[in-house]
């Protein structure tokens, strides 16, 4: 079979994954996308306006066999037009990633793969094509009946069931899985996802904290019932579970502040603690400070901690150039005192990349999930300054 189109792209940037040759050949992503496709740049973040099949063929297909992730759903559904919408909520992702993704996930065809995340069906085609039985979720139902006709035009569609619904239940009536592959991005892994997975099965997603809007792949195995552990691997960057999007809130401050908050000298540079998007400073930070948004405007860091259970926490910290640098903070938590001590500790360990990290995930009998991340060993547990109530 020629290998042609993301396939043949792929290959000769040599990033093709070792066995999936022949799935990237008998798969074509242009099969799988829409009409009407927006590409994103991942050099500037930004996005081009609708490319259009009726109406530029040429762009079109292009775009489908580019390594560029393509939007092909704005705003849950709602956004109608051509320019981008306000949030990118479906995409055919980036095909590296997607290669990237499918040789993690270690599949040598034969297994049972649940997939989160159906978006066009082109990943779990290419899970089947490889010889998987695939189940796959996708909240939104016209993805998931769109997804349901591309797979009916390929020779897999018997392979794949499509299920509209939230991936974060699972589909208890196709486990056990011997993979689970997570194709949005996670901050509060599912008890469903552990219960559902065969010991030993790989449980691949991008994970982070509320810390940073950026993902790193996470490869864990199931090590018992309720348990599950396993190390970071990548930087990445996904568009979220639907209910685990985290935006900074819309706060209202006291009249008085900043008089009433607690006032302080920063001990670091705070341009330090804000890295680029693939960077691990911000990743890093987050694995010590849980449930803590950033926000930066105008040479001033937002943090914000929502309230659980004392009140809500805020931290403004100025760092504009010629300007004094001060942390004012309100609420129980010290949030920029929590940034500045874990800052101290990934620099004394020597800034190490995100890929020394790790997790370890604990689902008890009454479904609650306990994230504990490590560093260099499960053994060697971070110390978290705020660790949420089980
Ligand atoms: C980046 S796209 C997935 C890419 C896709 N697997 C591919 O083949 O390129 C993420 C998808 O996850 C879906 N999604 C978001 N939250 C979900 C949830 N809770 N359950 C199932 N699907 C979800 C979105 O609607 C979107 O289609």
């Amino acid at each position: 079979m020629t290998t042609r189109g993301v396939g043949a792209y792929l290959a000769s940037i040599d990033a093709m994954p070792s066995g999936w040759e022949h799935a990237f050949a008998a798969v074509e992503r242009a099969d799988f996308l829409p009409r009407r496709v927006w590409s994103f740049d991942v050099a500037t973040g930004t996005y081009t306006s609708v490319i259009d099949r009726d109406r530029d063929p040429v762009a079109w297909h292009r775009a489908a066999n580019s390594n560029a992730p393509l939007v092909v759903q704005w705003d849950d559904g709602t956004h109608t037009g051509d320019e981008p919408g306000e949030l990118a909520s479906s995409s055919a992702s980036m095909p590296s990633v997607v290669a990237d993704m499918l040789h993690e996930l270690d599949v040598t065809g034969g297994e049972t793969v649940l997939e989160v995340g159906t978006a066009t069906g082109y990943t779990a085609a290419l899970l089947a094509a490889r010889g998987c039985r695939v189940v796959t979720i996708e909240i939104d139902p016209v993805l998931a009946a769109q997804a349901r006709a591309n797979l009916n035009r390929t020779p897999y569609a018997d392979a794949v069931t499509v299920v509209t619904g939230d991936g974060a239940l699972g589909h208890p009536a196709g486990a056990p899985y011997d993979r689970l592959h997570i194709t949005a991005g996670v901050r509060h892994i599912p008890p469903a996802w552990i219960d559902q997975a065969r010991d030993g099965a790989i449980i691949l997603m991008p994970w982070g904290t509320d810390y940073s809007p950026h993902d790193q792949a996470l490869k864990l195995t199931r090590i018992g019932p309720g348990r599950a552990c396993g190390p970071f691997t990548q930087p990445l960057s996904f568009m979220k579970l639907r209910d685990q999007r985290r935006e900074f809130p819309e706060t209202s401050f006291p009249d008085d502040w900043p008089e009433t908050s607690r006032e302080s000298a920063p001990d670091i540079d705070v341009t330090d603690t804000i890295g680029a998007a693939y960077e691990p400073v911000e990743f890093v930070i987050g694995l010590h400070v849980r449930d803590c948004v950033p926000q930066q405007v105008e040479g001033t860091l937002w943090l914000y901690a929502p309230d659980t259970g004392s009140g809500a926490s805020i931290a403004a910290v100025s760092y504009a150039e010629g300007c004094k640098s001060a942390a004012y903070e309100a609420g129980p938590r010290d949030l920029w005192g929590e940034v500045q001590a874990a800052y101290h500790r990934w620099e004394d360990a020597g800034k190490p990349a995100a890929d020394r990290f790790g997790l370890t995930v604990i689902a008890d009998r009454e479904g609650r999930v306990e994230q504990r991340p490590w560093f260099g060993s499960p053994d060697v547990e971070l110390s978290i300054h705020h660790r949420p109530p089980l």
